[in-house]
């Protein structure tokens, strides 16, 4: 039996058969789509991967950040506002990437069976977060959103985010102090001012507990990126 029979089609005779023409062909096929993604990261002024203007997230948040990681909230929150008008209105600007200078790792997320959380700091006062992480149908009904009540009791171990900042600083995120105390200082000033807002509102909680860090984190996200991209939209 020939290799070529009647029944091949035009691309298996003038192209498959063709191994070298084919490998060139396929490698110029590749090239135009890669430049297609690559270029504009390097030509939009937008893209710029430097996180002007947005500060690393502090010892607290960094605390926050991680629990964040741990219980997995990224499997059912994005934090990536995508550049269309439906987005935008809901969620305000859109996401830059140098948004996501200081993630590491990055949690833009692919799943959004709970809305994206990318501009949620200051969308609720800090008494709501902590509710609706004891159970988030006290804050909002029918929601299908776990309970966190673990968050309430678990104490935040200085000594673990003092790892975590100096990880983060080898990495060349600017931390002036990545020292244990400096680090312990840093997040109990934080800390305080949380419990003060948290104790206004009637609710008693240490400042140690991980329900602190986690509402540092979640009233930091997006903060700066509405400020500096409000206009750009
Ligand atoms: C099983 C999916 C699921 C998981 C896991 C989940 N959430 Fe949610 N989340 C939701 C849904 C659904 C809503 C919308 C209803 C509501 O407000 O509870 C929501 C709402 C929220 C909101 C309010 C957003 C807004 O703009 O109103 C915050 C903040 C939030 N989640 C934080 C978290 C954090 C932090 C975690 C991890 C500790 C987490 N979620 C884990 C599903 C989830």
């Amino acid at each position: 039996m020939s290799e070529t029979t009647h029944q091949d089609g035009w691309h298996r005779r003038v192209l498959e058969h063709r191994s070298a023409a084919f490998a060139v062909l396929t490698t110029l096929a590749i090239s135009v789509g890669g430049i297609a993604e690559i270029v504009p990261m390097y030509a939009v002024p937008d893209n710029a991967a430097v996180a002007d203007g947005i500060p690393p997230y502090t010892p607290l948040e960094v605390a926050g950040r991680d629990i964040y990681i741990r219980e997995g909230c990224y499997n059912c929150h994005s934090q990536m506002i995508r550049p269309m008008r439906a987005e935008t209105l809901r969620y305000g600007p859109w996401t830059r990437a140098a948004e996501s200078a200081w993630d590491r790792p990055f949690q833009l997320g692919s799943r959004r069976i709970g809305p994206d959380l990318q501009r949620v700091g200051g969308k609720y006062p800090d008494s709501w977060h902590y509710e609706h992480m004891r159970d988030p149908r006290a804050t909002s009904p029918g929601s299908i959103m776990p309970t966190y009540g673990w968050l309430h009791e678990w104490r935040v171990d200085p000594a673990d985010i003092t790892a975590s900042v100096q990880g983060l600083a080898t990495l060349g995120h600017p931390y002036a102090d990545t020292s244990l105390a400096g680090v312990t200082k840093s997040m109990s000033d934080q800390a305080a001012g949380i419990v003060t807002s948290l104790a206004s509102a009637n609710i008693q909680v240490d400042p140690d507990r991980e329900i602190v860090a986690m509402i540092g984190y979640l009233q930091r996200l997006g903060t700066d990126g509405r400020k500096l991209y409000a206009e750009a939209k």
